[in-house]
């Protein structure tokens, strides 16, 4: 019997193909309209913005070998620009030994890979799951049931899993396990002559955690764009605000931390509601919750896409096992 993956991001993604190659039928649902999830990049004129997850770094053999293929399958090509930091007012170099990979052209291109041969329903948001004579049931928001299915592994966040689940299972999941981060991309009108690659915030007078030169990642022309994330803190505090408060911050925040007054000719804000786990500990559920109820994702196992691969991947191998 079919296995349902709910999320086409990484965790989904790697957690279907694995159970594909295991001879497992699966069907994959992504209230999105492509693969990607926080790895997803924003299409432009020019070319693509990645204004979710940044770069990824690969510690794992099991990982190392995915990122060797995507190497090879041209999706996936190292960022070799030079790193800096923001401490105590100042810009300064930072190098370091680590190799950091991006997907190319956009962020989710090895996402895309991996969803190649998978039966996938996007733009189908779903609002309950629910088991029924030892089988489990799905049903998006337009009222659509989907089932039976033997097994079940959600891939969203916590948050937004507890919403789909039966009280007895959404008191397990943390609340406030993933933080939120206002993203921010300005397109500059001409260039600031600035090399740095990517720059590390480590100064708590600055409400920002990373910024990037977006052009410095390999397959990004066109003009100069910065992607500035903020920090959960102050992304929390100011939530709600609008994206006109975002962009003349961004501005203002770029211009001190390159030192030069910047033209910004345009301006992207995002908001991730759920982005990336919080600095402080917190207790998570087991990898199943009840028989043939599973969870896979970032959040489970320290968060970074490395974690989340490995997360989905992990989950496959125990329901092969099961
Ligand atoms: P997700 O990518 O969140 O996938 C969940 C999927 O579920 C989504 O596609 C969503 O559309 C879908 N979904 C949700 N609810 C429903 C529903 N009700 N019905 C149907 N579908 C649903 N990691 C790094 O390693 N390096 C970085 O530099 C980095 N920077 C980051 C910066 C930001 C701003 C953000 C947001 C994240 C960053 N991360 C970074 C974290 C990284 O993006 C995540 O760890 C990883 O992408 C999580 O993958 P996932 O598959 O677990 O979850
Ligand atoms: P990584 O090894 O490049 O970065 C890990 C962290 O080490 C960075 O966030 C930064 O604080 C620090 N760092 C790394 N290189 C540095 C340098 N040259 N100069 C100054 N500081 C440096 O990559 P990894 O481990 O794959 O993490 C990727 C990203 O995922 C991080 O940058 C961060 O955005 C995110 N992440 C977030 C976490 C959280 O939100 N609590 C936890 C872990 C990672």
């Amino acid at each position: 019997m079919t296995i349902a993956v709910v999320g086409a991001g990484i965790a989904g993604l790697a957690c279907a193909n694995r159970l594909q190659q295991l001879g497992k039928p699966v069907q994959l649902f992504d209230k999105a309209r492509g693969p990607g999830g926080r790895m997803t990049s924003k299409r432009s004129a020019e070319g693509y913005l990645d204004l979710g997850a940044q770069y990824f770094t690969a510690r794992h053999p099991s990982f190392m070998a995915q990122v060797q293929q995507w190497q090879q399958q041209g999706v996936v090509a190292p960022w070799l620009a030079a790193m800096s930091q923001f401490v105590a007012g100042k810009l300064l170099p930072s190098p370091d030994a680590q190799l950091r990979f991006v997907g190319v052209p956009a962020m989710h291109s090895p996402l895309r890979q991996l969803a190649q041969g998978l039966d996938i329903r996007y733009q189908c948001q779903l609002q309950r799951i629910w088991q029924q004579d030892h089988y489990w049931w799905l049903q998006d928001t337009t009222g659509q049931d989907y089932g039976p299915f033997s097994q079940v592994v959600l891939t969203v966040p916590p948050q937004q899993a507890a919403a789909l689940l039966p009280a007895e299972f959404s008191t397990l999941l943390p609340q406030q396990i993933l933080t939120p981060c206002w993203a921010v991309d300005l397109q500059l009108t001409r260039p600031s002559g600035s090399n740095v690659g990517g720059i590390f915030v480590k100064d708590p007078q600055l409400p920002l955690s990373w910024l990037c030169r977006q052009n410095s990642k390999p397959g990004r022309a066109g003009p100069e764009h910065w992607l500035l994330h903020f920090t959960a803190a102050f992304s929390q505090q100011h939530l709600e605000q609008p994206a006109s408060f975002w962009q003349e911050l961004a501005a203002e925040l770029l211009t001190k931390v390159l030192a030069q007054p910047v033209e910004v000719a345009a301006a992207i804000c995002h908001r991730w509601r759920f982005a990336q786990i919080a600095e402080v500990a917190q207790p998570v559920p087991p990898v199943s919750l009840a028989a043939g109820l599973w969870l896979a994702g970032d959040w489970l196992r320290g968060g970074r896409v490395e974690n989340a691969w490995l997360s989905g991947t992990e989950v496959a191998e125990q329901i092969q096992n099961d």
